[in-house]
Order: structure tokens, then sequence, then C-alpha cells
């Protein structure tokens, strides 16, 4: 018997299993260090390399299992070596996300002091934006692993983008809650729609739901970006932004983009959230060019554990694990101030342990 706050941890494949173990480590000396209960973790195996070894990409009854928990932790799915007959690569985060509606793709992107700054103009020391990336439907509709892609023999393909109302009004909602939420704590408060409502109606109406819902919330700016404009302005004058909204396919691509900006995917957290259950994963993969070699950059895990804590803490309300989160991310802070997180991603000396083990000793 147990009044424990339960986590659902798929470590899965490659860096994925190391950034797990970092996570739930620091994530377990946050709480300790703010008073607050243990969580406890059920494994799930799943993976490529589970799907070499059992010939399933999730253990049997993984998914069900997964849902009934408090939250979901993920390190990182696939191998390009090992796939599919169609090519296709071993991906059951992608029915995770389909089967619990996970439409809230949160992917923060922040500038650390004395991380790598990719652009020369000071200003992008600045950089503080979330990219909300819709994770259910548009383009990742016909993603491999649903088996909705039109195929036509070996002549043509067809994908489809798929824009519901349903889901655009909770995303375009969830977005302006987001931006409160961060105007509260001293942001901007502004939301920018991305899409590509000059061409496309699936994207028009994107934009339509968007601007339906924008009245209900006056206190926010709001702001218009085609998607090609804004993977410029994200260059350009990233600092600029706050929050932008945008479909599955270009949350993909400027998710990566705006990782680049503050460092590299290493420094990229995601959560993925839907009306009953959150999944928290690194944005990364498994990385199978430093895998098993103790060079992971474990930062984006960490920090996606810390938004598992604020996750669990708007879920139960108690406020402390918002502490814990908090706790995380002062730490992250701090020893990018003092140089005593120096990760190999960015040339440093530092692996996956080291890094990790400078955020434990301020933890402690
Ligand atoms: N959500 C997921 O689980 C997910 C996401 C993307 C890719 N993948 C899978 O991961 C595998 C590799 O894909 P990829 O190479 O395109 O992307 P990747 O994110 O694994 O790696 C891209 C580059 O970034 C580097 N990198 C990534 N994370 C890092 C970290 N934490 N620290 C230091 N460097 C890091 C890698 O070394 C590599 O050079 C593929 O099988 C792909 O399908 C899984």
């Amino acid at each position: 018997m147990t009044d424990k706050l339960r986590i659902a941890l798929i470590p899965g494949d490659g860096i994925g299993i190391d950034v797990s173990a970092a996570t739930v480590a620091v994530v377990d000396a946050a709480l300790a260090k703010t008073g607050c209960a243990p969580l406890s973790y059920e494994t799930i195996q799943a993976g490529a390399g589970y799907f070499k070894e059992t010939g399933h990409d999730i253990e049997p009854g993984g998914e069900t299992r997964a849902g009934e928990l408090d939250a979901i932790f993920l390190g990182a799915i696939g191998l390009p070596a090992v796939r599919h007959a169609d090519g296709t690569e071993i991906a059951p985060h992608l029915r995770l996300r389909d089967i619990y509606g996970l439409y809230a793709g949160v992917r923060p992107v922040k500038a650390y002091p004395n991380a790598p700054q990719r652009l020369a103009d000071p200003r992008a020391a600045g950089i503080d934006m979330v990219i909300l990336r819709e994770s259910t439907e548009g383009l990742f509709y016909s993603a491999a692993v649903h088996g909705r892609a039109d195929i036509r023999g070996d002549d043509e393909v067809r994908d489809t983008m798929r824009i519901t109302r349903a889901t655009t009004e909770k995303l375009h909602r969830f977005g302006f809650k987001l931006a409160e939420r961060r105007k509260a704590r001293g942001r901007p408060g502004k939301l920018t729609c991305v899409d590509k409502a000059n061409v496309f109606a699936s994207m028009a109406f994107f934009r339509k739901i968007f601007d339906e819902i924008a009245p209900n919330h006056p206190n926010i700016e709001t702001g218009y970006s085609y998607v090609d404009a804004m993977a410029l302005d994200l260059i350009r004058k990233p600092w600029e932004f706050d929050v932008m909204v945008m479909e599955n396919m270009f949350g993909d691509i400027l998710s990566d983009l705006a990782g680049g900006l503050v460092g590299g995917m290493g420094m990229a957290a995601c959560a993925e959230i839907g009306d009953e259950v959150g999944l928290f994963q690194p944005a990364h993969g498994s990385a199978p060019d430093i895998m098993g070699q103790d060079k992971a950059n474990p930062l984006a895990a960490i920090l996606s554990g810390a938004l598992m804590l604020d996750y669990l803490s708007e879920q139960t309300g108690n406020a402390t694990l918002t502490d814990a989160a908090e706790a995380i991310e002062n730490a992250v802070s701090a020893g990018f101030e003092a140089k005593t997180i120096r990760p190999m991603e960015f040339g440093g000396d530092m692996g996956t342990k080291a890094v990790t083990n400078d955020l434990l000793d301020r933890l402690a």
C-alpha cells in the first residue's frame, strides 16, 4: 500500500537509458530537498532493442499500464539499423501520443548563461520561449506507425494533414493559458500562431480557430507568422518570441532549430500533455553516434523531469512539487553560471555522469 505518485519509466534505446537514470536521480534529489515524498517508478520495456529481441515494440500490456499511472517518462526510442519491413523505424511512443491524445507538445527553449549561443547577437542570451507543438494530428496523423498513409503500389504515396476543430480548440486554449502562466512569471505574454494559412485550407482553419479563441484572453498579445517566415525569424530575432503554437510537423522541425539556438538537442526538454495523461521526454533521439560512451548531455531529460513535476503539481494540487521543479531549474542555471556544468556536447569535459553529479551536489 503506497500513496506515492507512480511513474511509468520507459528508458528505451541508446542514450535514452543513461539520461533516464540521470533524471530519476536528480528528480529524487530535488524531491528530498524540498520535503516531497519520493516517486515510485515502474519500468516498461519498449524500443528498437526490445523489438529486435522479441518482435514487439513495447512489452505486452505496456501501453495500457503506462496510461494508468500518474505520468510517463520516456528516454528515447529508435535505432536507425532496426526497422520494419516498410523501412520505417520502431516508434511505439507515437502510438502513445495517439492513444492518449497527447495533443499539447510543450518545448521550452531557454538560453542559459555560459551555454553556447549559436547567434553572435548578444540579445541571444535572452532567448526564453516555448514551442507548442500539436502532437496527435497535423501531418503526423499519417505517420507510418498508424498505418494511415495512402500507398498506391510503388508509384505514389499520399500522407494526410489532419486538423480537427476539437483538438485545435484544446491546443489554442492550452497555448493562451501557457502564455498567461508565463506572463504571471514576468514573461511578455504573447502567443504567435505559426501556420501556412496563405496556402493550405487546413492551416487557414487552424488560424480561424486561433482567432475564435483569442478574444477570451485579452491580456495576451497575439501574432501570426507563416512557418517559412518563422524559420527566418528564429534565426534573425528569436528573443522577440514568447509562446508559438503550430501543427505537428512544423513543430517537429522548428523545435530542433530552436533547440540548436540554445546549444543543441541536449537542452531540448519536452512535455506531451493530454486530457488525462502526461508524457515527458527529451526532444532528442537515442543518439547512436555517442551511445554507450557517457557523452550524452542529460539536461534535456532532466529538465523534462522538472516539467513532469510541474504537471504532477497541477494534477495533485501539491505546490511543493513545483518547488522541486524550480529547484532543478535553478540548479541547472547555477551550474552553468558557475561553469561547474560543462557538457561534452558543447565542447566541455563533462559526460552524462559528471553533469548529473554536479546537479546532485547542488541539490544535496
Ligand atoms: N522521441 C524519440 O524517442 C526520438 C526522437 C528523435 C529521434 N529518435 C530516434 O533516435 C535515433 C537517432 O536519431 P537522430 O540521430 O536523427 O537524432 P538524435 O537526436 O538522436 O541525434 C541528433 C544529433 O544530436 C546529438 N545529440 C542528441 N541528443 C544529445 C544529447 N543528449 N547529448 C549530446 N548530443 C546529443 C547526437 O549525438 C546526434 O549528433 C533514430 O532511431 C530516431 O528515429 C527518437
